[in-house]
């Protein structure tokens, strides 16, 4: 291998240019990001292996929805997340991996493991015809093996799509198809608490609508009973015993594509976002030893899932990159009881723990018994991600898990973004509950007004945009670059829109208020409410429906949908379960709509668009003042709506 980056020998000494230890470190360095972008994001980019170094580092427009980053760079991020470990940390826990059943044995897996392990995956899909650029589906549990497909993935030059476990056959055909996948990872099932979910059933009716699916790989998690298809099906066990532990890495164009993830829009199917390989690796690398000021040895824990973005960047790439000890839990945090959480800390004395609002709120509500039966001293560091965290959240965060002296980096991204954008820097950054607080070095941030116009003051509201690049930026959307265009850079032309409210402060902190578009946010997941209406459109009886999000104490928001029937339903609890049942069977069972509500008409305007401000008031419960109705073709509808409201 041919290491460009030069200090990558010395790893415990590098990063010394970039490195922020005070508050006039960051403001040092914030400075120098905005006024010379392209030397700040090289320095940073210096500290990893390149196979050949860039030409140039940046060529963007973003009238044109473009960007790129260390152009003619040659890369291959395993190399960064695992190689170059291997001459200081071969015997170090890359992987503390955290079963469902706490009685089933956690496994410890070094970074010596790790990259036979990768390798092997690696092999076994080169064996199966698997070559650069093909797209691959990875479908599978929080278990290591799936660390394993998506870095084997990126070792060959395979571009992975990680559909989220819970998500129906439906939603993985839609997946699978938009972008040609040619094979599957999954596994027999998957355990969920005291559930089990049979995953390659799922896979199986998916398949069936998926033809450029080849081959699937099949592990065994539960011992599911699966049927197995000849010649297309193998199982994961026999494959790899085959596979060597040696698999030389491809080597991978600094904008070449990594990964693509699915998220959802406000408007029709989800978007595959994309994202390459060397600005990604830079960006998440850096914000993640930025944000949480991670220490060597730590033991860093974030509670998110794989098929999320939060799992890409903060359990995968960005603390393996940096040689850190990550935990991947199976589990979830009501199973076997209210204390999980606090005990995955204690047994493995975690040190940086990241986890979402809407887990804080679930577990605020149990006895604070099940948090004082356990040891949380070694903690040091909380996060918080997904959604705004509400006031009450964050200091019962503060006081019971973090006991008061650990700081809580409520780090505001998204899956465009690829990292982390706006978030305090641990015991650098000095904290206002429930604020994201201030941009990272490189991000630009700039709060437009209802005329679209930008205002440059303080003490401000608006919508949140970012008018530089940052390398791990989305670079498309997979197969329709129009629309990224039209959704990101449309609506402020020449800045790339987030989508999220935003207010700052006099002290310049930014506080995110919520998406400003028809994308819902339940229980930290994405949701687009013309999705959930079309899922809702299938049933027979059902003629039209709209979906808004309305304030829900755990989840966040939850799913209020407005219904239309041909004919007035009879039974309606009846009717709202199999409305429920086909949302779950269609997207999966976070989408399942929490209140329906029969209509017989919807507020729609001369021109017949739905008036959803009024709907969104009325989920609320807020029906005292719903503003001008008087331009709807039936006012008369929302008294009826008013007067049923759930
Ligand atoms: C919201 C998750 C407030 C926001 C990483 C954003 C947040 C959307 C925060 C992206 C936060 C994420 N405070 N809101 N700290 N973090 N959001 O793509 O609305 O699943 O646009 O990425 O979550 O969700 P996504």
């Amino acid at each position: 291998m041919n290491f460009i980056g030069s200090k990558y020998l010395k790893e415990n000494d590098q990063k010394s240019m970039n490195i922020i230890k005070t508050f006039d470190d960051y403001q040092q360095q914030y400075q120098r990001s905005i006024e010379n972008p392209e030397a700040f994001w090289s320095d940073v980019a210096n500290d990893f292996v390149w196979r050949k170094g860039w030409e140039k580092v940046l060529e963007w427009d973003f009238h044109n929805a473009a960007a790129k980053w260390f152009i003619g760079g040659k890369l291959n991020i395993t190399e960064n997340c695992i190689d170059r470990h291997l001459p200081t940390r071969a015997n170090q826990t890359a992987l503390i991996w955290e079963p469902n059943d706490p009685k089933e044995t956690s496994r410890y897996i070094t970074y010596q493991e790790l990259f036979e392990r990768v390798c092997q995956v690696g092999n076994m899909l080169r064996a199966h015809g698997i070559k650069k650029g093909d797209r691959v589906c990875i479908y599978m549990p929080m278990v290591p093996e799936l660390t394993y497909a998506l870095l084997a993935c990126a070792r060959i030059g395979a571009v992975h799509s990680v559909v989220f476990a819970g998500f129906s056959s439906g939603s993985l055909v839609d997946r699978i198809n938009d972008s040609g996948c040619r094979m599957v990872i999954t596994s027999d099932g998957a355990y969920r608490g005291d559930k089990k979910i049979g995953l390659k059933s799922i896979v199986d009716e998916a398949l069936l609508k998926c033809p450029t699916v080849e081959k699937t790989i099949v592990l065994e998690r539960t011992q599911t009973r699966v049927v197995m298809k000849p010649e297309r099906d193998f199982w994961w066990h026999d494959e790899i015993s085959k596979a060597s532990t040696n698999c030389p890495a491809e080597e991978m164009d600094a904008e070449d594509l990594l990964f693509i993830l699915y998220t959802s829009g406000s408007t029709g199917k989800p978007k595959g976002m994309v994202h390459t390989c060397g600005g990604y690796m830079v960006y998440t690398n850096y914000t993640f030893r930025t944000a949480f000021q991670y220490q060597d040895k730590q033991v860093y824990w974030c509670t998110a899932d794989v098929g999320w973005i939060t799992g890409h960047s903060y359990i995968i790439y960005g603390p393996l990159s940096a040689g850190a000890t990550t935990v991947m839990f199976e589990g979830i945090p009501s199973w076997p009881d209210m204390g999980r959480f606090w005990h995955v800390i204690e047994k493995h004395r975690v040190n940086i723990f990241y986890t979402a609002p809407t887990a804080i709120r679930s577990l605020e509500k149990a006895p604070l018994s099940f948090v004082d039966a356990y040891e949380l001293s070694t903690l040091k560091i909380l996060g918080t991600v997904g959604e705004p965290i509400n006031e009450e959240a964050w200091h019962w965060y503060d006081r019971n898990i973090g006991k008061g002296h650990c700081p809580i980096i409520d780090t505001w991204w998204q899956t465009e973004t690829g990292g982390f954008m706006i978030t305090p820097i641990a015991n650098v950054t000095k904290l206002k509950p429930t604020f994201a607080t201030l941009p990272l070095p490189g991000v630009q941030p700039a709060i437009m007004d209802e005329r679209g116009n930008e205002v440059t003051e303080n003490g401000v509201e608006g919508r949140l945009t970012i008018k530089f690049p940052w390398p791990a930026m989305a670079r498309t959307i997979y197969g329709d670059h129009q629309r990224f265009r039209d959704t990101y850079f449309s609506t402020f032309p020449g800045k790339y829109f987030t989508g999220d409210g935003c207010k700052r402060d006099e002290d310049g902190y930014y506080r995110i208020t919520g998406r400003v578009d028809d994308v819902i946010i339940v229980s930290g997941h994405n949701m687009g409410t013309a999705e959930i209406e079309s899922a809702i459109d299938e049933h027979s009886a059902v003629c039209e429906t709209a979906v808004v999000g309305y304030p829900h104490d755990i989840k966040g928001q939850g799913v209020y949908a407005f219904v239309i029937c041909y004919d007035k339903p009879h039974e309606e609890d009846k009717l709202r379960q199999e409305i429920r049942e086909m949302v779950a069977k269609i997207i999966g069972p976070i989408a399942k709509p929490d209140k329906i509500q029969f209509v017989s008409g919807l507020p729609k305007t001369r021109s017949g668009k739905i008036m959803r401000r009024i709907l969104r008031k009325v989920a609320e419960g807020d029906v005292s003042n719903l503003g001008d109705t008087t331009t709807l073709l039936d006012p008369a509808v929302v008294d009826e709506i008013k007067a049923g409201a759930l």
